[in-house]
């Protein structure tokens, strides 16, 4: 085989064409990582996939908007303004609602497929995302209680420390006591600890908390109001500016302060 030796050291057309053909296939290996691991961890959002691209989405606006999440064209410059003291702004997780068919499920794969790399868990161990079935999260609970154990206290540890949880359907299931403490415990901790939480649901706000025991159902929701950006699949008539506006506003209340407040403690501007 022949070697043509470069006369100009890499800096010609074919050496600049080369490193960029390089630099691509180096991009598209990162991608094909990132997607084989999110069906790794996302085993059930293969159909749902599947088969948005045989259809078409019922809320356009509201799908464009939960694409926009976890950044919203807003995150990554409040990052970047806050990054000297204050580090990066947590990124919040989203609540689902509406009725039946409306595309939440679908719509959180999506954008979880888009946003996978972004998840890190708190420990190395644990997953960047977990993916669960609220019906299959409470009988597993269940199940591994009664027979206690490190598993126990593994699979709670997968959903408390993982960098990202979605559970679907969370007003579809029907949670013993038991559950429904541990529930709350986990949204405690995720909502303490900044851990992104992304939920769909049927019901919302009353009409939600009353799927709990009454003690416990006005908590839970109320974690969930905390920490996620809540996205309503039932209205048709959804101002894509308007809520993304909004959004944007709520990220702001919400996160900046804890950046600000470390911005002033690193300055010495302590209360
Ligand atoms: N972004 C999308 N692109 C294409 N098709 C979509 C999209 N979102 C939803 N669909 C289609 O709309 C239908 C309902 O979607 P999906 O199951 O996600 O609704 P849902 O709101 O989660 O319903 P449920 O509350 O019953 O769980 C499916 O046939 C799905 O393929
Ligand atoms: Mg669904």
């Amino acid at each position: 085989m022949i070697h043509e030796t470069d006369p100009t050291n890499g800096a010609s057309p074919a050496g600049e064409s080369n490193a960029a053909e390089i630099k691509a296939k180096a991009a598209q290996k990162q991608r094909d990582e990132l997607e084989s691991r999110f069906y790794k961890n996302c085993p059930q959002a293969d159909p749902y996939i599947r088969k948005a691209e045989r259809s078409s989405t019922p809320r356009p606006v509201q799908h464009s908007l939960v694409m926009k999440w976890p950044e919203f064209d807003c995150v990554d410059k409040l990052t970047e303004e806050h990054w000297e003291f204050g580090g990066p702004v947590v990124l919040p997780g989203l609540l689902l609602h509406g009725a039946s068919g409306s595309g939440k499920t679908t719509s959180a794969y999506l954008a979880i497929r888009e946003s996978f790399g972004c998840w890190y868990p708190a420990d190395r161990q644990m997953p960047g995302v977990v993916a669960v079935g609220a019906v299959e999260m409470g009988r597993t609970i269940s199940e591994l209680a009664r027979s206690g154990g490190d598993e126990f206290q593994a699979y709670l540890d997968r959903l408390c420390y993982c960098g990202l949880l979605f559970i679907d359907d969370l007003d579809k299931a029907r949670f013993t006591p038991r559950v429904e403490s541990e529930l709350f415990d986990l949204l405690e901790f995720r909502a303490v600890e900044d851990r992104a939480v992304v939920v769909t649901t049927n019901l919302k706000g009353r009409e939600l908390e009353r799927m709990f025991s009454r003690h416990i159902g006005p908590a839970i929701v109320n974690r969930l109001r905390r920490i996620c950006i809540p996205i309503d699949f039932d209205e048709p008539e959804f101002d894509a500016g308007a809520a993304l506006a909004a959004v944007q506003a709520k990220i702001r209340a919400d996160y900046v302060p804890q950046a600000e407040a470390s911005r002033a403690y690193h300055l010495g501007e302590k209360p």
